[in-house]
């Protein structure tokens, strides 16, 4: 089976991170091109720092990690610090990073790599805001139809918003890059909070992430502790919501997932809905379907697999 080309696009937060990990856990399946970040859970510098400690972590420092955009198209950065802590990675203790950022920026890898790799041959894996994807969009229109298929993490409908009563944050942070993504003609596949709200990190799963006794099995454990405990305090769940994991999964495993082909548009100019993803579940409107968008998941197959591949690192 030939492996699938993508380039994961984030903000690393602790469940980026473990998105990562899974990507470079199945180089069977899948050929990461890059990785390119993104401001969004901290700041730019943040995250770049982050990912790069995260492919040493997984042994794999020859990963190619470029730095994006540290703003949205037009708005004011909203971070998530609340959320992931100070440098988006609290948790483990882990090696300030030695591996090298690549010289070009983020959106011109993006633009040049679906500008040479064959038409379709390239799936884009936002896990933040979506300002890189739509920057490069805006610069070279003509890449949009090259892409073979868009899979973010972003938006809600039942499970509402997570930064405002109706915003998921990723799309709240850049709503008007997510619109140009959504009305961009690519084909989108979409992980919502209505699934990630789904993939809770128990304890008993925790405990077998640490249980691999590896150094990124224990990180995960650390990850995931930290990050629950925001989750935990707000909505009572019993464990951190792996949102960005999801994607990779999804990659791996589509039949874990279940969801509509439905209209999805952003809200960008409603200041009390700002960056609510309006999906059309019911299909009460005519707007055309523009998006695969999942409403549900198999939490013990994709907890599973997570652990299997992350105990191959
Ligand atoms: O709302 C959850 C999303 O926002 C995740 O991608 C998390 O990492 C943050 O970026
Ligand atoms: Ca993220």
């Amino acid at each position: 089976m030939s492996r699938r080309k993508i380039i994961i696009d984030t903000d690393p937060g602790q469940d980026d991170a473990v998105a990562i990990l899974l990507a470079l856990a199945s180089p069977e399946e899948l050929e990461v091109l890059g990785i390119t970040c993104v401001a969004g859970n901290v700041p730019l510098p943040l995250t770049t720092r982050n990912a790069r400690i995260i492919c040493e972590l997984a042994g794999q420092p020859e990963t190619r990690v470029f730095a994006g955009c540290d703003a949205p198209l037009q708005r004011k950065l909203v971070t998530a610090e609340h959320v992931h802590g100070k440098t988006g990675l609290d948790g483990p203790v882990l090696p300030e990073p030695t591996m090298p950022l690549q010289p070009e920026h983020a959106v011109d890898f993006i633009i040049q790599t679906l500008r040479t790799a064959p038409a379709g041959s390239v799936t884009l894996c936002p896990l933040g805001p979506l300002t890189n994807i739509a920057t490069a969009f805006q610069r070279a229109p003509d890449i949009a139809a090259r892409v073979g298929e868009i899979v973010l993490m972003g938006g809600a409908y039942f499970e509402v918003g997570n930064i405002t009563p109706a915003a998921e944050f990723n799309i709240y942070v850049d709503p008007e890059a997510a619109d140009i993504v959504f009305k961009s003609g690519a084909p989108i596949t979409v992980m919502p909070l209505d699934v990630t709200h789904k993939a809770l990190v128990t304890q008993e799963r925790n405990d077998a992430f640490r249980a691999l006794g590896t150094p990124v099995g224990i990180a995960t454990a650390e990850m995931t502790e930290f990050f629950e405990r925001y989750d935990r305090e707000k909505y009572g769940s019993p464990g951190a919501p792996l949102h960005d994991p999801c994607v990779t999964a999804y990659l791996l495993q589509p039949a874990l997932f279940k969801g509509r082909h439905i209209n999805v548009e952003i809200e960008t100019a409603s200041a009390l809905t700002l960056g609510m993803t309006v999906a059309d579940w019911w299909r009460v409107t005519d707007r055309a379907p523009n998006a695969t968008f999942m409403g549900e998941i198999d939490a013990n197959g994709f907890f599973t697999l997570l652990t299997e591949r992350l105990a191959r690192l």
